[in-house]
């Protein structure tokens, strides 16, 4: 493909929209809620902010750079900017991300649309109340053929927009569900905060406990900045490579590190006092948010309209999340296997729908489907974000680091010297994705 024919963004504004839709999503306002509860509450979330814009924010740089300036898939662009090296090898850690993230992923789509059908049954209406929304979920998360159904239909829906193409796809689609589930979420976070009993929940969120803080807890905030970011597993590397060189590389970062920390900040707002008012267990996992939602919508105004608004336009956000990681496959079978697109999104829709399959199995009460005592949902999901997206980050900030060299990062920063970003900010982040981010991320990986 040579750089004319690859898709680029219609838009400045466009190339925005793709890369919030892609990091905003469910691990936002799904996983992390649950990781603030199985990690003890503030300390984790003051952990987590201070790893997304000391180590995210330069990492989000570092990707954006190798995209832009390789145009490729993750595999290609280390090939094209290191020609004769092994560093093209790291990029199939992304093809790994993919499939480990994807699987879980398709599956927690899946309860999205059935909280869906049950939001539009009106099965969180006011009459609802009383309903134990624990018990329901376990008996519909562990059974045999719902959720795969619904999996299936998020698998589908997802390729059917990967198909349209980068630009009518993906810009169109992801325009008009940020602002929408942002007001939703606003909405929630007042009506949370009246709970009886939210203050404990408040107290849980800001008054941070220390002593808490493990190796695991470390590893568990990294791993769920780069899920949250969409770091360390090519997605950035593909949407950067569709951006035009004349945009600002820094401000895209920063607008996009900026929204996803507030979506991840209001879910956990709205959630965790709602955890406290009803007794729900903070450290339940998974299940945390899905549990957690009803309970608010049956005690609200208007709450079956709020949920179902509000369940459409988070699956709008994970369909968009989604995308970008079914085309970091896509992109990588086209340009390195010469598949034509449709083959290619049909490989990767039986990939996800087989490893989703096995996943959401691996819930049923008895099933055989676990590796160590955790089943394959909960060990993709530990080890996509906590391994296989950190060590991805360590090899791109490695290569942007130590291959690509500061003179052609300043480069890439300031579009050859046309965008004028203060010099000393491009060149502290160069020293972070240098130096302070590898050793931090391997001393954490270490130690974990
Ligand atoms: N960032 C997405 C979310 O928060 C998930 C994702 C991870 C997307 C990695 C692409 C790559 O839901």
């Amino acid at each position: 493909m040579t750089e004319s024919d690859r898709s680029s963004f219609g838009s400045r504004f466009g190339v925005i929209v793709a890369m919030v839709g892609s990091a905003v999503g469910l691990g936002n306002i799904w996983r992390f809620p649950y990781m603030v509860g199985e990690n003890g509450g503030a300390a984790f979330i003051l952990i987590y902010l201070a790893f997304s814009f000391l180590i995210s924010l330069p990492v989000f740089c570092a990707e954006f750079v190798i995209g832009r300036r390789g145009r490729s898939n993750a595999v290609g662009a280390f090939r094209k900017l290191a020609p004769g090296s092994k560093w093209y090898l790291g990029g199939f850690l992304s093809i790994i991300a993919v499939f480990l993230i994807l699987s879980f992923y398709s599956v927690v789509g899946g309860w999205g649309i059935k909280y869906l059908v049950d939001s539009v049954a009106l099965k969180f209406s006011a009459g609802a109340a009383g309903t134990d929304f624990g018990a329901s979920f376990a008996a519909f998360s562990t059974g045999k053929v719902a959720p795969l159904v619904y999996m299936l239909i998020f698998v589908l829906v997802t390729a059917a927009v990967v198909v349209l193409g980068v630009q009518k796809g993906i810009e169109r689609f992801s325009k008009w569900m940020m602002p929408l589930l942002f007001v939703l979420i606003l909405v929630l976070v007042v009506r949370s905060a009246f709970l009886p009993g939210a203050g404990a929940g408040y107290s849980y969120l800001f008054r941070p406990d220390f002593s808490k803080i493990t190796s695991e807890t470390l590893i568990a905030a990294l791993g769920q900045s780069f899920f949250s970011m969409s770091l360390g597993m090519g997605a950035i590397i593909i949407y950067g490579s569709y951006v035009k060189r004349s945009d600002n590389i820094l401000n895209h970062s920063l607008i996009t590190v900026s929204l996803d920390t507030v979506f991840a900040l209001l879910a956990a707002c709205a959630i965790m006092p709602a955890v406290f008012s009803f007794g729900v267990q903070p450290n339940q996992g998974p299940g945390l948010v899905f549990v957690t939602l009803p309970y608010i919508f049956t005690n609200m105004p208007l709450g079956s309209l709020v949920a179902v608004f509000f369940f459409i336009s988070l699956l709008l956000a994970a369909v968009s999340s989604a995308i970008s990681l079914v085309e970091v496959m896509v992109s990588f079978l086209i340009e390195e296997c010469r598949c034509s697109r449709k083959l290619a999104v049909g490989i990767s829709i039986a990939t996800q729908a087989i490893f989703g399959t096995l996943c959401s199995l691996s819930l049923m009460p008895d099933s055989p489907l676990k590796v160590g005592g955790l089943t394959l949902f909960d060990l993709f999901d530990k080890i996509s974000s906590d391994y296989v997206l950190t060590i991805g980050a360590l090899l791109i900030v490695l290569f942007v680091g130590w291959k690509i060299k500061k003179a052609n990062f300043m480069d890439e920063m300031t579009s050859g010297g046309t965008i004028r970003i203060p010099k000393w900010i491009a060149l502290v982040i160069f020293w972070i994705i240098k130096v302070v981010a590898p050793l931090a991320i391997l001393t954490i990986l270490i130690f974990s």
